[in-house]
């Protein structure tokens, strides 16, 4: 038919081809790959952020701390600074369970605000409440606040979440915290190292404000994607001028200071809610994406939930990290409470990327 049309309007077969079949296929694939397109060309419409100047950690067993403070270059003090976590929560249960069983010692008071609203606006069910019982080891130590959701339908998602940081900013007050109290600000899912907070409560003239470089881990730590997650830190608690942040805020950062493990669920409809709730949703571009089967094979295979390319600024880092994230077969240095209790935790363990489905 087009073909006949061409023909007879005169135009050549060469053209027709390009109009009927090139134009239509390259608008397709735009649609569906323009994401990777654009990801792909990062180096090209963005510059790296400035490389931070990393501070060497020393630590390991039976080193006292006059010396390990000193290996940093600072001063031991005579008694330990009070320390608060505090996280603003979602559904993580299991990976909260981790963090307070090996922040647990050193911690004064954990502080842990939920919203009834996700990030991107969906109504949400009050998950710790629900889960309080698994709980009951920091009660003693818990400041624990709900507040409620906005629900304005078509919001950036980052607003509502600057919004729950602020509301966690009043909880803090509310737990007591008070000028020169170290103050953790991360996600439930970064956790520093039990002897990083010792380190850091125990030695004085440390930074301000420090960032802590995690050990980035995906679905479970049989994924290492690499050594640089950035964005939790800690601070020197100031009145008035400490706000609680989880973005960049300093040029300092810790060397390898505890783990972060993205999406490290336990079953397939908690990562099914993960991505609807969570503030980068807008990823979820095809509603397949969705379907556990393909949830499960994308987890077993270290692949991208969201099919996306890796978040990189240069040509070299994006190829070398293309493709799935290769397994890692270590399960040296990692919590010693998941270690403890393997039996419980089995599928944050190298070899066990089967998930519960319900
Ligand atoms: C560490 O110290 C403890 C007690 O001081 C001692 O029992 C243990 O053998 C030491 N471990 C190593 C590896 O030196
Ligand atoms: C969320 O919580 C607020 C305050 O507790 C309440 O007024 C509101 O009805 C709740 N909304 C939903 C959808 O649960
Ligand atoms: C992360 O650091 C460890 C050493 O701590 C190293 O063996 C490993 O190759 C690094 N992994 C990546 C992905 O950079």
């Amino acid at each position: 038919m087009s073909r006949l049309c061409c023909v007879l309007r005169g135009i050549d077969l060469k053209v027709c081809l390009f109009l009927f079949l090139i134009v239509p296929m390259c608008t397709l694939g735009i649609y569906i790959h323009g994401q990777k397109i654009t990801y792909f060309l990062r180096p090209l419409w963005e510059k790296p952020p400035k490389p931070f100047n990393v501070i060497p950690h020393y630590y390991t067993e039976n080193v006292t701390m006059e010396n390990l403070c000193k290996l940093h270059g600072w001063g031991v003090r005579e008694y330990p600074r009070r320390v608060y976590d505090a996280v603003l929560f979602s559904n993580e249960v299991d990976v909260l369970n981790i963090r307070w069983q090996e922040l647990y010692p050193y911690i004064t008071q954990f502080v842990l605000l939920e919203s009834n609203s996700t990030f991107t606006g969906l109504p949400k069910p009050l998950v710790f409440a629900a889960n309080r019982d698994q709980f009951k080891f920091v009660e003693p130590r818990l400041t624990y606040g709900t507040i409620g959701g906005r629900f304005i339908k078509g919001e950036n998602p980052f607003v509502e979440e600057a919004y729950q940081r602020v509301a966690l900013d009043q909880l803090l007050r509310i737990a007591g915290i008070s000028d020169d109290d170290l103050l953790i600000m991360s996600d439930v899912d970064e956790i520093p190292s039990r002897h990083t907070i010792n380190l850091l409560r125990w030695c004085d003239d440390t930074p301000e404000v420090l960032h802590l470089q995690l050990k980035n881990y995906l679905y479970s730590f049989e994924f290492l994607v690499d050594n640089n997650s950035w964005r939790a830190s800690i601070h020197k608690y100031q009145t008035g001028k400490t706000r609680y942040a989880h973005y960049r805020q300093t040029d300092v950062q810790l060397a390898d200071a505890g783990w972060h493990c993205s999406f490290c669920f336990r079953r397939i409809s908690e990562f099914i809610f993960k991505m609807k709730a969570y503030s980068h949703s807008d990823r979820v571009r095809f509603s397949h994406y969705l379907n556990p089967k393909r949830i499960q094979s994308v987890i077993c295979k270290g692949a991208d939930l969201f099919d996306m390319l890796p978040e990189e600024y240069t040509f070299k880092a994006i190829i070398g990290k293309m493709g799935p994230v290769p397994h890692s077969y270590s399960a040296v240095h990692l919590p010693s409470y998941l270690l403890e209790n393997a039996d419980k935790y089995k599928f944050l363990l190298p070899g066990n990327c089967v998930r519960e489905s319900e």
